[in-house]
């Protein structure tokens, strides 16, 4: 299968410092007035601590494969950047996951405490939507409506929320019980809990571009096999990796007895299965030409990634 090169992963790093800069701009143009200094030192935190920008990417790559690539792309992927860091810092949380760790520094509610890290997550949750409502995002204020109602399906109740209901609910945490888990319930739960972000990603970008309802399917079929790549990579990574090389705890789903597909496949077909879908990530892309060699890439780094 095709790996990607290292032109890939410097032209994320340069992405990443773009949205990096951004998020802390965009966070510091709030600071002061109404808004209390420690809220926004801890949002700030939260979301520049060195994550790969991967749903950013996404975004930008996509809306540039179909015709569009300025400030407001940059910003939409910032604006979905917020919601995924809040996921991350609600995640780590005691009640949640409980983790010391996280992109290789303490966690939110370690660095500062719980009740802050609740709150950051509910602050960068508004601004990630505030910031989708913002012109720059669109000039039709019909389209940013859109995004606006996707984003809100996609990270809410029916989506990333309610799949880290049901991750909790597998591990028993609710009556004791642990449901009967299958291979195509840990699927549904992972499309929700990661996958649903990293189809909107694919689709806000073909939204950004304006583009045909063909082509934004298309970019839907595209998010949905990544997001589950991504999160079957993500538990072979639990696995396989060490808090040093990730930037956060290893070993944690088995340890919570939480049933992966990597429990129902055996590592080795799990790998098997990740490639799989990899190449039906690449063959979806294949009308595009070499336009989206850059996204066909995006793809085999999500396999291939070691954090
Ligand atoms: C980690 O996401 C959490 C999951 C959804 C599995 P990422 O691996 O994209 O984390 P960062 O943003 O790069 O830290
Ligand atoms: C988290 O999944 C998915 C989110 C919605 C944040 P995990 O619990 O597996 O993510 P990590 O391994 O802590 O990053
Ligand atoms: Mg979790
Ligand atoms: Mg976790
Ligand atoms: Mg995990």
């Amino acid at each position: 299968m095709p790996k990607h090169s290292n032109t890939l992963e410097k032209l994320l790093a340069a992405h990443a410092r773009k949205i990096d800069q951004l998020l802390q701009s965009t966070i510091a143009e709030r600071a002061g007035g109404d808004t209390p200094k420690r809220l926004c030192d801890a949002m700030n935190y939260a979301a520049t601590n060195g994550g790969k920008r991967l749903r950013p990417f996404l975004v930008s790559q996509t809306a540039a494969m179909l015709g569009r690539q300025d400030q407001g792309v940059l910003m939409a992927g910032a604006a979905l950047e917020c919601i995924h860091s809040y996921s991350l810092v609600h995640d780590d949380l005691p009640a949640m996951d409980n983790d010391d760790l996280r992109r290789g520094k303490p966690t939110t509610h370690k660095a500062y405490d719980e009740a802050t890290a609740i709150l950051v997550g509910d602050a960068l949750q508004t601004l990630g939507f505030e910031l989708l409502s913002d012109e720059i995002i669109h000039v039709d204020p019909a389209k940013r409506l859109i995004l606006i109602q996707e984003l809100a399906k996609a990270s809410g109740a029916a989506g990333m929320v309610g799949g880290q209901l049901l991750d909790l609910a597998a591990e028993g945490r609710f009556d004791g019980a642990r449901p009967v888990q299958s291979e195509p319930s840990i699927r549904a739960m992972q499309a929700m809990k990661t996958g649903a972000l990293l189809r909107f990603a694919c689709v806000a970008g073909a939204e950004l571009a304006d583009a045909s309802p063909h082509d934004i399917d298309t970019m839907r079929q595209f998010g949905e096999i990544i997001g589950l790549a991504f999160q079957l990579a993500d538990d072979i990574l639990d696995r396989t990796g060490s808090a040093a090389s990730l930037g956060k705890s290893a070993g944690k789903d088995e340890a919570a007895g939480k049933a992966t597909l990597v429990d129902f496949l055996g590592l080795e077909q799990a790998k098997v299965h990740l490639d799989k879908q990899v190449k039906a990530a690449h063959a979806i892309l294949d009308g595009y030409g070499s336009d989206a060699d850059i996204l066909k890439q995006t793809a085999s780094f999500i396999a291939h990634r070691l954090s």
